[in-house]
């Protein structure tokens, strides 16, 4: 007599191998979709911070296959066609895969990312002829970020952006395997259009006709801060600032004091370091001990990252006579213990849109936000902004444009009272002009190469710090050969 519970002779035979084949299928999807396979290791220490994935590629990340094609599909899209992602202005180095500042890293499948270096690498050329020099931890004065965050946001809403077309783009590029291609058919490219749409609401202050453009080198970093992190409402303030270098970070000693970011927000080289990289990656860290630890290797280095010597000749005797100029004109502010702290906007009148981005609310979620991930630090400043940070001047020749919102091309035009100085200009050209200190920003090249910057408009003023700007020209002249020294 058969009992009940006895199982048909075909499932007893079928079972094993539905079980079997459900593991081969939850191991493939598991490691053709999920399995981080780790970030590449570099021996030297510039190529990691250039290409060295801070992880940002879980939840930041485009799809590698996608990203290559992208700029081919929709080259109408680009600032300029033909050149690819170097119509963005970033930099491009002989031989590399990717960008400078661009990690790949495969989770499940490869997948690009973007790291600090795409910010913090700077590049110049004394020469037109030459290839362009690359400063890790210099500003990156050329690249178009606002032009780039909306390049995918508009190509993801293109109809074009579809299955059909990406995948016979792909396929000139790539010999990609059948679960490859199903993958990419059915999966990941409707995910990457929707998560790309998706951002186009926190990115809408991008779009906004009342504001100008950022231009190139330029980054409105705590709005970015307030609607991706924080996730607030848009408000009606504007403000994008240069780049910052950021190397020999170890002059900065909280104890004495000394403010971070442009407007003094933040505490120290720690937090700000945490709070870039909590950017970069949109999310929480999926591992939290890596996280820290390539945090701790970031501080590191950058507090240890001598700034780079002016690489033009340098008339010493004239620099020894700018000396005690600087002495009695700057170092009240810039070679002092007033140095790396802030100075109140009435006192420096430079452009005020910076400060109205950020303030103490803000500060107080964010550190909520990043405490709520159970990561210590000592954070944003939860006080009202009151104007902008006394540069340390290290390295000051490669930090053109000046002003914290990159509205005066050169130290000669610093020199220069505020009315007088130029009124427009093209920023993002890599061509450095020794003689007035900065890079050159008008010609047929500089045009070119670059974007327009209006200092008549929002955010882009040049008034203010008129230091040294009734100094003879002699003495102008002594100053600002002393400065290369910096
Ligand atoms: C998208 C561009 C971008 C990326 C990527 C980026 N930063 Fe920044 N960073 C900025 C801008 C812009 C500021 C200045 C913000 C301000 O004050 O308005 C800044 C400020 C800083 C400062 C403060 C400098 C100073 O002297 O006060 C440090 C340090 C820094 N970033 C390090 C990093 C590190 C490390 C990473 C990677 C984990 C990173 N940044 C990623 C754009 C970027
Ligand atoms: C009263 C304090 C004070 C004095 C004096 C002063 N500065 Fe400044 N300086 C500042 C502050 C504050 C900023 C930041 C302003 C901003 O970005 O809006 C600044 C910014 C700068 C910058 C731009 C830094 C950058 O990264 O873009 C340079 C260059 C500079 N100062 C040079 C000088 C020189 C040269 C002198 C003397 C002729 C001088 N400063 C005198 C306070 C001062």
């Amino acid at each position: 007599m058969t009992t009940p519970s006895r199982w048909p002779r075909w499932l007893k035979i079928a079972l094993p191998l539905v079980l079997i084949l459900g593991a081969v299928v939850a191991l493939v999807a598991y490691n053709r979709f999920l399995r981080d396979y780790g970030a590449a290791s570099f021996a030297d220490p510039a190529e990691r911070f250039k290409y060295g994935s801070i992880g940002a590629e879980n939840d930041a990340g485009i799809p590698y296959w996608i990203f290559h094609v992208l700029p081919r599909v929709f080259p109408d899209k680009l600032p300029k066609p033909g050149i690819g992602y170097a119509a963005f202005g970033v930099n491009w180095e002989q031989g590399q895969e990717l960008p400078v500042g661009f990690s790949k890293r495969r989770i499940g499948f490869d997948r690009v990312a973007n790291t600090c270096a795409a910010c913090h690498v700077a590049s110049y050329r004394t020469q037109p002829e030459e290839t362009p020099t690359l400063v890790v931890a210099g500003p990156n004065h050329t690249l178009d970020l606002e032009a780039f965050f909306r390049f995918l946001v508009d190509c993801a809403r293109d109809p074009r952006f579809n299955a059909d077309t990406l995948m016979a783009e792909i396929a000139l590029s790539a010999d990609l395997d059948l679960i490859d291609r199903l993958a990419y058919r059915y999966l990941i490219i409707p995910i990457t259009k929707k998560t790309l749409i998706e951002r186009e609401g926190q990115f809408q202050w991008l779009y906004r006709h009342d504001f100008p453009e950022w231009g190139r080198g330029r980054d409105d970093a705590m709005n970015l801060t307030k609607y991706f992190m924080i996730r607030w409402p848009m408000d009606d303030s504007f403000g994008p600032t240069d780049m910052p270098s950021v190397w020999n970070l170890k002059k900065y000693d909280p104890e004495r004091g000394h403010r971070m970011n442009f407007a003094g927000d933040s505490h120290d080289p720690y937090s700000v370091i945490i709070d870039s990289a909590l950017g970069l990656m949109g999310a929480e860290p999926k591992n939290q001990r890596d996280f820290l630890a390539h945090i701790d290797w970031l501080v590191d280095y950058l507090k240890n990252l001598p700034a780079p010597a002016y690489p033009f000749p340098v008339d010493s005797a004239l620099a020894a006579q700018g000396k005690p100029l600087f002495d009695a004109n700057c170092a009240a502010c810039h070679a002092s213990a007033r140095t790396g702290t802030v100075v109140p906007l009435d006192e420096i009148g430079t452009d005020r849109g910076r400060i109205d981005t950020w303030g103490e609310r803000a500060a107080v979620e964010a550190n909520k936000v990043v405490k709520d991930m159970g990561i210590e630090r000592a954070g944003l400043v939860e006080a009202p902004l009151t104007g902008y940070v006394a540069q340390f001047l290290d390295g000051i020749w490669l930090r053109a444009p000046y002003l914290h919102n990159g509205s005066v091309p050169t130290l000669a035009d610093l020199l220069t009272p505020p009315a007088q100085r130029p009124q427009s200009f093209w920023r993002g050209y890599d061509l450095y002009d020794p003689a007035r200190v900065g890079f050159v920003v008008q010609g047929v090249d500089a045009q070119q190469a670059g974007t327009a910057f209006d200092t008549r408009l929002r955010g882009n003023g040049n008034a203010g710090h008129d230091f040294g700007t009734t100094l003879p020209d002699a003495d102008k002249a002594a100053l600002l050969e002393y400065l290369k020294t910096l």
